[in-house]
This record gives structure tokens, sequence and C-alpha cells, in this order.
């Protein structure tokens, strides 16, 4: 049976990538799992480099399949930022409700388009790299709305659901976020694999 380490220690993305892998008989393990204290410097400028980086540096250590992921919050009307320095905004220790109220304020009277976006980096056991990217279209609301979610969910404004993602449940949100969209481009490439 095939093993994918996925690099983070996060509980919900390990759930969300063992419920699309497993059942194509994929054995997923994740850093909780393992007794490692890699250090891993995520010194990139975008998306794909820091994913990159995550995964590059655990296939080279442990010699396995790797998958790493790097999402965050692209605001137009701050020409992208936060992006790829989302979680360090203002401080790794600002609260998201400091951190989402500053976003308000600096987008009033300006366009609100915003995106979240998800690149998941894999390496395969010999060294093959691919990334798959997922982005989701919305706007910064002008509050924050919903109780749902973590992080900026509860500024994104997502037109089709005419709410923000903080205010949905897990299983509509998951339908058509940046992380879902790339996780299932990941899939897609894996299914075409094992034909
Ligand atoms: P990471 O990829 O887990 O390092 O996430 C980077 C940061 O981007 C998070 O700490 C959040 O601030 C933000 N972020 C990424 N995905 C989401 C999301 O689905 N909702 C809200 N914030 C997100």
């Amino acid at each position: 049976m095939k093993e994918i380490l996925i690099a983070t220690g996060n509980e919900h993305k390990v759930k969300e990538f063992k419920e699309m892998l497993e059942p194509m008989g994929y054995t997923i393990k994740s850093l909780k799992d393992l007794d490692t204290n890699i250090e891993i410097h995520e010194t990139g400028t975008t998306f794909e480099e820091n994913s990159m980086i995550k995964a590059k540096t655990l296939h080279e250590a442990l010699g396995c399949a790797v998958m790493a992921d790097d999402s965050g919050l692209q605001v137009d009307a701050l020409d992208g930022a936060p992006g790829v320095y989302s979680a360090r905004f203002m401080g790794e220790d600002t609260s998201y409700d400091i951190k989402n109220q500053y976003i308000i304020d600096a987008v009033k009277g300006k366009p609100r388009g915003a995106q979240f976006v998800c690149v998941i980096s894999y390496v395969e056991e010999d060294g093959t790299e691919h990334s798959f990217r997922g982005v989701v279209e919305g706007e910064i609301h002008d509050h924050m709305l919903g109780e749902n979610g973590f992080g900026y969910d509860p500024i994104f404004y997502y037109p089709p659901y005419k709410t923000t993602l903080a205010n949905v449940s897990e299983e509509m949100k998951n339908a058509v976020s940046h992380r879902g969209v790339a996780l299932r481009q990941c899939v897609a490439y894996l299914k075409e694999k094992q034909q």
C-alpha cells in the first residue's frame, strides 16, 4: 500500500487529506505521527515556492512521498497582501479579529476583490515534483460575519453563497474552497496515474 506523508501537524487539514486519499488506497501519515523535528524554513515569496520547500525538505530527509500545502488571502486593494504572509500578517500572535478589522478598514472605498489561494506540492517517492493550485474568488465584506471556519473566513464574502465562508457549513466551504479545488486536482492526477 502506498504511503504519503502530509507535511502538516494541523488535524483539520490531515482529516481533509485523509478523506480524499484513503478511499483511493493510500495510507496517510502526518507530522504528528512521526517523531521528527526537521526544521523547515518557509523562505519563498510564492505559494508554489513555500509548499515545494516544505515537501522537498521532508522528502530529502525521509525519502518518502510527501504532500505539502501553502495558502493565504490575497486582497486586490492591498496589492495581493497579505498573500504568503497571511499567518504572519501583523504578527503571528495578533488575533484574527484585529487582522480582519484592519483589512475591512484598509479596503473602505476601494475595490473589494480578494482571493483565497492554495497550492499543494507533491513530491513522489522517486523525487518527481508536482504542484496543484486552487483559487476561490470573493470580496472583502464590510464587517465580520459568521462563527465557522478560521482565519480570514469571517471577512471573505463569497458571492454565489451571498454570505461569508465563516457563515456556511464545513461541507459548503470545502465544496468551493481553494484547498478543496487544489486537493481535487491532486486526486485527479493520482487517479489518472493509477489507471
Ligand atoms: P497555511 O497554509 O496553513 O500556512 O495558512 C496560511 C494562513 O492563510 C492561515 O493562517 C490563514 O491566515 C490564511 N488562510 C488559509 N486558508 C484559509 C481559509 O480557508 N480560511 C481563512 N484563512 C485562511
